[in-house]
């Protein structure tokens, strides 16, 4: 293990049980995350993909998943010892769920929910100290009038800034590894490019692993180091994300890759020339959203 690999999973295998038996939902995967790459597991609806994070994550309930394989989070071993999860889980590793309209509480201000993960994370303490670091962290995922923001309840924001709010909370304990859930899948496309090009900058300046789970191969293409291409439990097929996108070997990759090229006038790439790029320097990213929610 070098210093720089954040996530090692090795042959991960998850039993769920379920009403009609024994499912194996995850049949020996294995992957690595270092510092600054994003890997993707992408697949299509029931391969397995977020009961692989989950499993990373061990959130899935105990008395009905069986999660074997190893997993280690910057080296420490968290299948083999229940309470290393603990001390990882919401500090090395933080995740982003997959829906902002249900993640945050609806009876609860942002600010207070922004400000109960910076006291977990123990980032600071005191009403003035927590106030100032989350109207940074606001700041920081590119949120307009943060501490307007942090008296509103979730249900007066749009979804992309409820989104970036769901970033804010993940990046509250400063993480070294991101675990995203198809955190754009939610949103309309134009939305989904601005909460993209907020995770790459941010892994960018803070050298931030970043696990993404989609079923969008466009969404991969834009963000991804490594793909692996998950179906029925199994990696089909791996590699770098040229080598998937460009030169897939497996049928399966290539109907994911057909089914949906919404981002592609975003890809630098000369295969995408289609479309003009809809508005194009992401300068004013909040605006960009609210006018595509209009
Ligand atoms: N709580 C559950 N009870 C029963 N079966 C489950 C449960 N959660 C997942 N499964 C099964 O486990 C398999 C993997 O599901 P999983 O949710 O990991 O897929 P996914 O790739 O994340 O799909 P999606 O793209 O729809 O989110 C599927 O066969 C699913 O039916
Ligand atoms: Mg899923």
């Amino acid at each position: 293990m070098t210093d720089d690999l954040l996530l090692e999973v090795d042959q991960l295998q998850i039993e769920l049980m379920t009403a009609n038996g024994v499912i194996r939902a995850v049949d020996g995967v294995s992957f690595r995350i270092a510092r600054g790459e994003t890997v993707t597991i992408i697949g299509e609806s029931g391969s397995g993909k977020s009961t692989t994070a989950m499993g990373v994550l061990q959130l899935l309930p105990r008395d009905l998943a069986v999660v074997s394989g190893t997993v280690r989070v910057t080296g420490l071993d968290v299948l083999g010892d229940p309470r290393a999860i603990e001390a990882v889980r919401g500090r090395t590793v933080a995740l982003i769920p997959q829906d902002p309209m249900t993640a945050l509480s609806p009876v609860r201000t942002v600010g207070s929910q922004l400000g109960e993960a910076i006291r977990i994370a123990g980032a600071a303490s005191g009403r003035a100290a927590v106030t100032a670091r989350a109207v940074r962290l606001l700041e920081q995922v590119h949120i307009p009038d943060p501490r307007a923001q942090l008296r509103k309840f979730p249900h007066q924001l749009s979804g992309g800034m409820l989104q970036r709010v769901l970033i804010a909370v993940a990046l509250a304990c400063e993480p070294q590894l991101i675990v995203a859930d198809e955190p754009t899948s939610a949103l309309d496309v134009t939305v989904q490019a601005g909460i993209l090009d907020l995770l790459l900058e941010l892994q960018e300046q803070r050298g931030i692993g970043l696990l993404m789970i989609t079923h969008d191969l466009g969404v991969a293409r834009l963000v991804s180091d490594r793909i692996h291409v998950m179906k029925a439990g199994v990696f089909v097929e791996s590699g770098d994300v040229r080598q998937i996108v460009d030169h897939p070997v497996e049928d399966y990759t290539r109907r994911l890759l057909a089914a949906v090229p919404t981002l592609g006038a975003w890809d630098e790439t000369p295969a995408a020339p289609a479309v003009p790029a809809a508005p194009a320097a992401p300068a004013a990213p909040a605006d960009r959203e609210e006018t595509a929610r209009a």
